[in-house]
């Protein structure tokens, strides 16, 4: 009788746990530098910031979903444009905050003292004074 009482028990916790899990779906995110939880309208400004800085558009960096659509495919990592575009993402907030980290309130991420522009000035293939 205690025996199946517990399972009673396990089982509603069990069916619990599934249905929060399925209403509550984390988000595919697949961001190593920016935060997982970054609000979708900061992640939408900081992609705008990129196209701006280097006078590309989305698609200078994120591969097509297939062939035949102009959908993009944001997750994928395919294009080894976006691999370096990382790069430049993690230098230029460590530039931020090594250098520019007055306002403690804010995250790395969120400084933007030097962002793509002050570099690339809306040209993606840029010369050094050489
Ligand atoms: C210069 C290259 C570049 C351009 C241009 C660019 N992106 Fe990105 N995007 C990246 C990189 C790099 C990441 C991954 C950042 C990380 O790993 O933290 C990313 C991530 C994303 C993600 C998150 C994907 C995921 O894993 O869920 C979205 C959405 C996205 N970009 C949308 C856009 C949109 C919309 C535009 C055009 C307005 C755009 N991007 C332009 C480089 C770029
Ligand atoms: C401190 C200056 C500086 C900043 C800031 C900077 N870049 Fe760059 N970036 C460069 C230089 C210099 C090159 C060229 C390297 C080469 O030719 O080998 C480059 C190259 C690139 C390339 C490869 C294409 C090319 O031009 O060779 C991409 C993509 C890129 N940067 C994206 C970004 C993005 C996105 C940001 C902002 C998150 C950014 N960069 C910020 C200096 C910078």
């Amino acid at each position: 009788m205690k025996r199946s009482k517990t399972l009673t028990v396990m089982s509603v916790l069990l069916t619990t746990l599934v249905v929060l899990t399925a209403a509550n779906p984390l988000p595919k995110r697949n961001l190593r530098v920016l935060p997982k939880d970054i609000p979708d309208a900061t992640l939408d400004s900081i992609m705008k910031q990129f196209n701006k800085g280097l006078g590309v558009a989305c698609n200078f960096c994120h591969v097509r979903i297939h062939e035949q659509t102009d959908s993009l495919n944001y997750a994928s990592d395919k294009d080894p444009m976006k691999i370096t575009a990382r790069k430049m993402l993690r230098m230029t907030i460590e530039i931020n905050r090594k250098n520019f980290w007055t306002d403690k309130s804010k995250k790395p991420h969120e400084l933007n003292e030097v962002d793509c522009y002050t570099c690339h000035k809306g040209e993606a293939w840029i010369e050094t004074g050489r």
